[in-house]
C-alpha cells in the first residue's frame, strides 16, 4: 500500500488517494469483474454450439471470437480480484470453512484450463475451417465449464451471504452490534427498559425507526405502535438484521415496552 500507518509519505499522491479511497474495495471489484466472465462463458458456448451446427451464418462465425475474448478477459480480471479477496477471506472464513475458499480457488482454475483448452479448439477448428472433427470433445468441454461456472457462482455466493466474506466494516450488521451492546449497558445501568427501549429503537441505536418509523408509526416497514409479540420480531428479523444470538428476548422486550406506550395507529390495532 501506498500509505503508511503515518500517512502519506508524498504528498503530490492525496489527489489520488482520494480517488482510491471512493473506489468499491476489492471485493466489490471481484464481484464486478466476474460478471463478465458468469456473461461472456456461457454465450461463448453457445455461439460455439451453433457454429459447429452449421447454423447462424456469418453473423455467428463473426461473434463467437468476441464472445470468447471477453470469457478470456472475464477468467483474468476474475482471478486477478480474486487473489485479492482471497487475501480478505483468511482473515474471514473461520476454521475449516476455508475449505469453501479452496474448493472456489481450484474451481476458478479448472474453469480457466478449461476455457482455455477451449479457446485452443476454437482456433483449430477455425484454421481447418470450422469441420466438426471432436464431436463430442467439445460439447463436454462446453458443458463443463457452464456448470463450473454456476458452480462457482453459487459457492462464492455463499462466501459472501453465509460466512460474510468481503462484507465491508460488517455492513448492516454492525449497526446491530453497537446497538445491543448500547442497549444492554444501558439495561445493566438501570436504565428503565421503556428509555432504553425508546434509544435502542432510534436511529441511533439499533436503527428500527428507520424503517417502522420515529414513533413506529409505520413507514417501509408496518406500524408497531402498541406494541408487538416477540414471535412476529423473530418471524421477519432472526434470520436477516437481528440474529437471536445477538438480540436477545431481553433486548426486544425492552423495545416492546416502549412501544406499549405508543398509541397504535394506522392500519393495525
Ligand atoms: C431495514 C428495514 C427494517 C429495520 C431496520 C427493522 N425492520 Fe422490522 N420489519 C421490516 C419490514 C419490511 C417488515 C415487514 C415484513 C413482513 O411482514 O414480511 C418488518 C416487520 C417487523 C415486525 C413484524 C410486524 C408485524 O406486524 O407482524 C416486527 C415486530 C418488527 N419488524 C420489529 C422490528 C424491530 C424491533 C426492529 C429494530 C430492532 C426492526 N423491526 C427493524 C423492516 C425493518
Amino acid at each position: 500500500m501506498i500509505v503508511g500507518p503515518r500517512g502519506p509519505p508524498l504528498p503530490f499522491l492525496d489527489p489520488l488517494l482520494g480517488i482510491l479511497a471512493a473506489m468499491p474495495h476489492l471485493s466489490e471489484l471481484h464481484g464486478a469483474a466476474t460478471h463478465l466472465a458468469v456473461v461472456a462463458i456461457p454465450l461463448f458456448a453457445i455461439l460455439h454450439f451453433v457454429r459447429r451446427a452449421g447454423r447462424g451464418g456469418a453473423a455467428v462465425v463473426g461473434a463467437e471470437p468476441w464472445a470468447l475474448g471477453a470469457s478470456l478477459v472475464g477468467i483474468a480480471a476474475s482471478g486477478a480480484t480474486g487473489l485479492l479477496v482471497w487475501g480478505e477471506a483468511q482473515t474471514t472464513l473461520r476454521g475449516q470453512h476455508f475449505r469453501v475458499g479452496n474448493v472456489h480457488f481450484w474451481l476458478g482454475i479448472a474453469i480457466a484450463a478449461l476455457a482455455v483448452l477451449a479457446a485452443g479448439d476454437w482456433w483449430r477448428s477455425r484454421r481447418r475451417g470450422g469441420v466438426h472433427h471432436r464431436p463430442v470433445v467439445v460439447p463436454i468441454l462446453a458443458v463443463l465449464v457452464v456448470v463450473g461456472v454456476a458452480v462457482q457462482g453459487y459457492l462464492g455466493g455463499r462466501m459472501t451471504y453465509e460466512h460474510g466474506v468481503g462484507v465491508f466494516d460488517g455492513g448492516q450488521l454492525a449497526q446491530t452490534a453497537t446497538g445491543v451492546s448500547k442497549l444492554d449497558v444501558a439495561l445493566a445501568k438501570g436504565t428503565s427498559r421503556t428509555a432504553a427501549g425508546r434509544m435502542a429503537f432510534s436511529a441511533e441505536g439499533l436503527g428500527c425507526a428507520r424503517c417502522h418509523g420515529d414513533l413506529a408509526e409505520g413507514l417501509r416497514a408496518p406500524p408497531l405502535a402498541g406494541g408487538r409479540d416477540v414471535m412476529d420480531f423473530r418471524r421477519v428479523h432472526q434470520h436477516g438484521l437481528f440474529p437471536k444470538a445477538v438480540v436477545s428476548d431481553a433486548d426486544f422486550a425492552a423495545i416492546d415496552a416502549w412501544l406499549k406506550t405508543l398509541a397504535p395507529r394506522g392500519r393495525r390495532g
